[in-house]
């Protein structure tokens, strides 16, 4: 069990809506998924220090196909920690249980790919707001009670609430014609449990933070293709293929959690400020 009194880390690292498809096929025949899965999980394990777990915030395949989920299991054994799932709007939830069947925390409900897990200094709480067939998301009122149970029996560890559908607004149009319906539902109960550090989600493929229920509600950026950055009302959906990103949340018991954000990929540096003379001029 981790010392509360020491001020070692706990790092963790999230990634988000993978899209995978199969037989080389591209995203809206632009981007190879599967490749940028790949370059996601090289960038990961090469970290240091190394994340202890990654969380993967939905939209694992593109069609929730159980080819395309074999193909993202392929992949995701090759991350060197071990991997938590919620489904996303692109999901299937038998297909998703089916291909990993051994992922024991996704059949602790008898309906939803939701779950908590207690095994590390964080207390991480994943939630299915996934709707069969349609892009937004709904958190019913068993899902919701659920959460408010949970969050109940251990007031006192510092614990992540993911979940894909962002439960605010973007700005950028057309997700947000897509997001978390009543958002105010779900606020309330999150409200009622001041140890909930973030409200985590995916579904936005880019990096935003807002104030939400007493807390810091973030998405991650996309592994793949990011949405493009279109606050203009009424502005047309979109992507781009800017550097794809991932998050970094660090629990210490001294600090509590600070988050950063990452680029996959390669980049020049690092280069020194200083040199024997001092600030390089
Ligand atoms: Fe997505």
């Amino acid at each position: 069990m981790h010392d509360p009194n020491s001020s070692k880390h706990f790092l963790i690292a999230q990634i988000s809506d993978p899209h995978i498809k199969t037989n080389g096929r591209l995203s809206y025949r632009q981007v190879d998924t599967a490749r940028a899965l790949q370059r996601a999980i090289e960038t990961l394990n090469t970290l240091t220090p190394s994340p202890e777990l990654v969380l993967i915030s939905g939209d694992l395949t593109d069609f929730g196909r159980p080819e395309e989920y074999a193909a993202c299991k392929a992949l995701l054994e090759k991350l060197h920690a071990p991997y938590y799932l919620i489904p996303g709007n692109h999901d299937d939830r038998a297909a998703m249980r089916d291909a990993f069947a051994q992922h024991d925390y996704l059949f602790q409900h008898p309906r939803f790919l939701q779950w908590v897990v207690e095994d590390h200094p964080v207390r991480l709480i994943g939630l299915d707001s996934s709707v069969p067939g349609l892009p937004h998301g709904e958190l019913c009122a068993e899902r919701l009670g659920w959460l408010d149970e949970t969050l109940k029996k251990r007031p006192e560890l510092p614990t992540l609430v993911m979940l894909h559908h962002h439960p605010f607004t973007s700005g950028i149009t057309h997700m947000d014609r897509q997001p978390l319906r009543e958002p105010t539902a779900l606020a309330e109960v999150i409200a009622r449990h001041p140890q909930v550090e973030r409200v985590l989600c995916g579904h936005l493929h880019r990096a935003i933070q807002t104030r939400f229920a007493g807390t810091l509600a973030m998405s991650c950026p996309g592994v793949s293709h990011q949405v493009s950055l279109d606050l203009e009302p009424g502005g047309p959906s979109g992507f781009h293929l800017e550097p794809p990103g991932y998050l970094l949340h660090q629990w210490s018991f001294t600090h509590g959690l600070v988050t950063h954000q990452g680029f996959i990929g390669d980049y020049p540096g690092p280069f020194p400020f200083y040199d024997e003379h001092g600030l390089i001029d």
